[in-house]
């Protein structure tokens, strides 16, 4: 389970943003830098999310990738939703509007590169182009010792983080020739931030996808008129099917998963890289300050984790009431 809650916002790589957005900002007719724009918190058009466009969305069969089909559809884009699960997947078509775009499944196992390279030739070939990648397929698997269970272990890799890699290697040079702006927009975790005990693998994956999130905005901004943008999606607690599993009842502080994406929604205008999502029960400035002291660990030389090292806990508290 995804549990490390709460929400932070506004360290967006604006950089990678500038490049990707800068010619698209548009306020009626009025066209000024978009570094203008972000420094008046203004927001811009996602060039992308209007009718006729396209979305592949992995994962997308449940939870925060079907709200996601559901809003682009409702922008009349076409979706491919891409699943390994194929009952869910059966239903999210019955379930989902028809919109003014297409809607269409692939059955596609992330961990595996070859599904994923013809999950991408399906895209080009039925829709053209593909206008955002939404590398989202996630799974919660067991909670095993560092040491423990290997298997458990590489899967979890295998899906959470080489499914994204599998993603951005098959689209990515098929998106650099795209015509317009385009993005691609990771899942990863609060957990790949701040690495809470328990859920090792898990931790680890996130904290994949976040590295290798960065790596990709920063090496797509060096090349010149890139139009592919790079996005970096921080759910807090989110009641889905991955939560539903270990808690039948959604809890209070649970956002549900249009909550998120209209989240997402919102900081995509805003051009932020990293969207970190608030929830009901972690405030925005607890979650800047576990982040903080996570990263203060190493500044500090604090024993590993020392947020829940027993000679820190006093500290901790003190720390996170300010
Ligand atoms: N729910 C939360 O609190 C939370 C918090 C932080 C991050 N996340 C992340 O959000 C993403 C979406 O998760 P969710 O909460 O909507 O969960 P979910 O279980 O509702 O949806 C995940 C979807 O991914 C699919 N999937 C799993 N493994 C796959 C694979 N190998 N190939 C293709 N599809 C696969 C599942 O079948 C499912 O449809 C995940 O990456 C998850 O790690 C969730």
């Amino acid at each position: 389970m995804d549990a490390e809650c709460g929400t932070e916002r506004g360290f967006g790589n604006l950089a990678c943003t500038l490049n990707c957005y800068d010619r698209e900002i548009g306020f009626g007719n009025l066209e000024r830098p978009i570094t203008e724009a972000l420094k008046l918190g203004e927001r811009i058009m996602i060039p992308w999310l209007k009718p006729g466009k396209t979305a592949v969305i992995t994962g997308g069969a449940n939870g925060i990738g079907l709200a996601a089909a559901r809003r682009f559809m409702s922008a009349g884009m076409n979706v491919l939703i891409a699943d390994r699960d194929e009952a869910a997947m059966q239903a999210a078509v019955d379930a989902l509007p028809k919109g003014t775009g297409a809607l269409a499944t692939m059955l596609c196992d992330v961990s595996d590169p070859e599904q994923v390279e013809g999950l991408r030739a399906s895209a080009f070939d039925r829709f053209g182009a593909v206008h955002c990648l939404m590398n989202n397929a996630g799974t919660a698997l067991g909670r095993p010792e560092p040491w423990e269970d290997l298997a458990t272990w590489r899967r979890q890799l295998d899906v959470n983080l080489w499914g994204i890699i599998h993603g951005c290697h098959a689209f990515v040079p098929s998106m650099l020739d795209a015509d317009g702006r385009v993005a691609i927009i990771n899942t990863g975790s609060k957990q790949g931030i701040t690495n809470p005990p328990g859920g090792y693998a898990y931790n680890l994956s996130k904290a994949g996808v976040l590295a290798y999130t960065q790596s990709l905005a920063h090496a797509l901004r060096q090349r010149s008129d890139c139009p592919i943008s790079v996005h970096l999606l921080v759910p807090g607690f989110t009641y889905s099917n991955m939560i539903a599993r270990f808690v039948p009842q959604k809890p209070p502080g649970a956002w549900t998963t249009e909550q998120v994406v209209d989240h997402m929604v919102e900081s995509l205008e805003r051009g932020d890289f990293c969207i970190l999502c608030p929830d009901g029960d972690t405030p925005p400035e607890l979650d800047r300050r576990r982040i903080q002291w996570n990263a203060d660990d190493i500044i500090r030389n604090r024993p590993a984790l020392s947020r829940w090292h027993p000679d820190f806990a006093a500290e901790y508290e003190a720390f996170i009431k300010g």
